[in-house]
């Protein structure tokens, strides 16, 4: 396995890689890697010749009262990581050379930004939707995985990829999750133990709007306020968004259709969780 910092280089190589006919997939990541990200890397290894990762702690989809100082790193331990799942090629680019000085361009994804999470991130999914592209530039993949998890993230994407023709298959991957049902979260390592617990509240509660649903309930408005009951129950949990909605248009239903997406946002102590979940009305489908 290499690890390659240098723009020019990861460049270079992906020339060469395509040049010789090999396919390239790509999986993006803040490394701090979890279960998740290495179902993806597995998923990947299916899907290309070679295997790149990306790890890259992006300064662009913070914001300036959000945790980029504080969010987890370790380089050694995802290096191991990485190459026990078979990747080829760690990318992990200084700060300073993916925003170089006099850097002023960037990609806006204009209504998939907006809502759920755009509501409470300003400029967060500029952030992304504009790393990627650069990352897609560097690495020239011809596939690339995104996880389910991050469902507004991962309309952002597929809808930047189609809107700029940019020659790269989208795959989404379906959320990987603790034993108790938590999804797994880089984050979840700033939970306390009895954060964690109330945190459980989060799959429970689309669990229980899928019960809900399967017992004839149709109305966005009532499936949201049982979901935002059983989250408040638990100390520590503040709200900030429970939203009943279209999958891939993400915009809001009147009723809930067979494939809805049910996604939502909570603060646990000072830790941002979310968390979707697609609810079918038909039996079976779940
Ligand atoms: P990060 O949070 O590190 O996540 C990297 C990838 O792993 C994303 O596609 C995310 O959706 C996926 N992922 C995270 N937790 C998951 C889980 N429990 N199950 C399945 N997939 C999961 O998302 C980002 O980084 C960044 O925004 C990035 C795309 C790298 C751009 O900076």
């Amino acid at each position: 396995m290499e690890i390659i910092n240098d723009i020019n280089q990861m460049q270079k190589r992906a020339e060469a890689l395509r040049n010789s006919g090999k396919t390239i997939a790509f999986v993006p990541t803040m490394g701090y890697l979890h279960d998740g990200h290495l179902a993806l890397m597995r998923a990947g290894r299916e899907l290309g010749d070679v295997l790149v990762v990306s790890i890259f702690v992006n300064p662009a989809q913070f914001g300036p009262k959000e945790d980029f100082g504080s969010y987890p790193r370790d380089l050694e331990r995802d290096s191991a990581l990485c190459r026990q799942v078979g990747v080829d090629i760690i990318f992990h680019p200084a700060a300073e050379a993916i925003y170089p000085r006099g850097f002023q361009t960037h990609i806006e994804v204009e209504n998939l930004s907006r809502g759920l999470c755009g509501d409470f991130r300003p400029g967060h999914f500029r952030g992304v939707a504009t790393v990627v592209a650069k990352l897609f530039n560097i690495i020239k993949p011809h596939a690339a995985v995104f996880g389910e998890k991050d469902c507004q993230q991962l309309a952002v994407i597929r809808r930047m990829t189609a809107d700029l023709n940019l020659d790269v298959q989208i795959v989404g991957y379906p959320t990987v999750r603790e034993t108790d049902g938590l999804a797994m979260s880089s984050r979840n390592t700033f939970l306390s133990a009895a954060e964690r617990q109330s945190a459980l509240s989060l799959s429970r509660s689309l669990e229980q709007a899928q019960q809900m649903v399967r017992e004839g309930e149709r109305a966005p408005g009532r499936i949201e306020q049982a979901v935002r009951e059983t989250i408040s129950r638990e100390p520590a949990t503040e709200i900030e968004y429970v939203r009943v909605c279209h999958p891939e248009s993400l915009s809001e239903l009147k009723w809930v259709e067979d494939s809805t997406l049910l996604a939502l946002a909570v603060r646990v102590g000072k830790t941002r969780l979310i968390d979707n979940r697609i609810i079918t009305t038909k039996p079976g489908r779940e």
